[in-house]
């Protein structure tokens, strides 16, 4: 079993724009699934149950499909019905056309605010009951009491598991090779097309993926550490 990692000279440049392209997509999907998945998690929690319905039929159905039938969606479904309503409007098609990283970024996102959905009522239904009341009792309308008294407590439960969904989004990234995004998946693979090495190149792309998340979950057993610790 030889293994020959002499094409690093010529194509280690490759690795290096690949994994700033996926941590660039991972970056931008957690900001915007994190903002998408608290609204839904708060239409989860909501008093009215058809908002109630609609927040769990999208976690349901993004949870229960893969990310890579969603992506492929996205991709081949938004860009023409975009172009078709601006049509349709009078605008002309290309006025909203978006690069390809926009729409990787939208596919992940809607894929990472269901399960960042769920991360959030969890955060949130484990702040103790009394807490609520307490607020409630006090004269707290409740829209209040949540923003005041029990959002700032959930925080605690809720920010370690973002930044794990991080780590995750790292490595469920790769996928959007397939759309021929120019991550770090898709060179690793461009690399072992020009050098006809099958395995070498993968390898490095896992060294690689492995060096962006490891840390980054070492920091975050910290990070919990410290706040379960107040
Ligand atoms: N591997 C899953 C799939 O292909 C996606 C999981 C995404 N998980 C997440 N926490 N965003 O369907």
């Amino acid at each position: 079993l030889a293994m020959d990692f002499s094409f690093m000279n010529e194509y280690g440049s490759y690795y290096l724009t690949g994994a700033w392209t996926t941590i660039k997509l991972a970056f931008f999907t957690v900001i915007c699934g994190g903002i998408l998945g608290m609204f839904i998690a708060l239409m989860r929690l909501s008093a009215n149950r058809f908002v109630r319905f609609l927040a769990s039929a999208y976690i349901e159905i993004i949870r229960g499909t893969p990310l890579l039938v969603q992506l492929l969606i996205v991709y081949y479904s938004l860009p023409n019905g975009v172009e078709w309503l601006l049509v349709k409007a009078g605008l002309p098609g290309d006025a909203l056309a978006l690069p390809d990283f926009a729409y990787c970024v939208i596919a992940l996102t809607i894929n990472s605010a269901a399960y960042v959905a769920e991360i959030f009522r969890a955060g949130i239904q484990a702040v103790d009951k009394g807490q609520m009341e307490a607020a409630r009792s006090l004269g707290m309308p409740k829209r209040m009491a949540m923003t005041h008294i029990i959002l700032p407590q959930a925080i605690r439960n809720i920010l370690p598991a973002l930044g794990n969904e991080f780590v995750v989004i790292i490595k469920e990234s790769s996928q959007v090779m397939v759309i021929g995004m120019a991550e770090l998946m898709y060179s690793a693979n461009l690399i072992r097309g020009a050098t006809y090495l099958s395995m070498e190149p993968l390898l490095v792309a896992a060294v690689i993926y492995f060096t962006l998340t490891f840390p980054l979950s070492k920091i975050l057993s910290l990070v919990e550490r410290r706040m379960s610790a107040q």
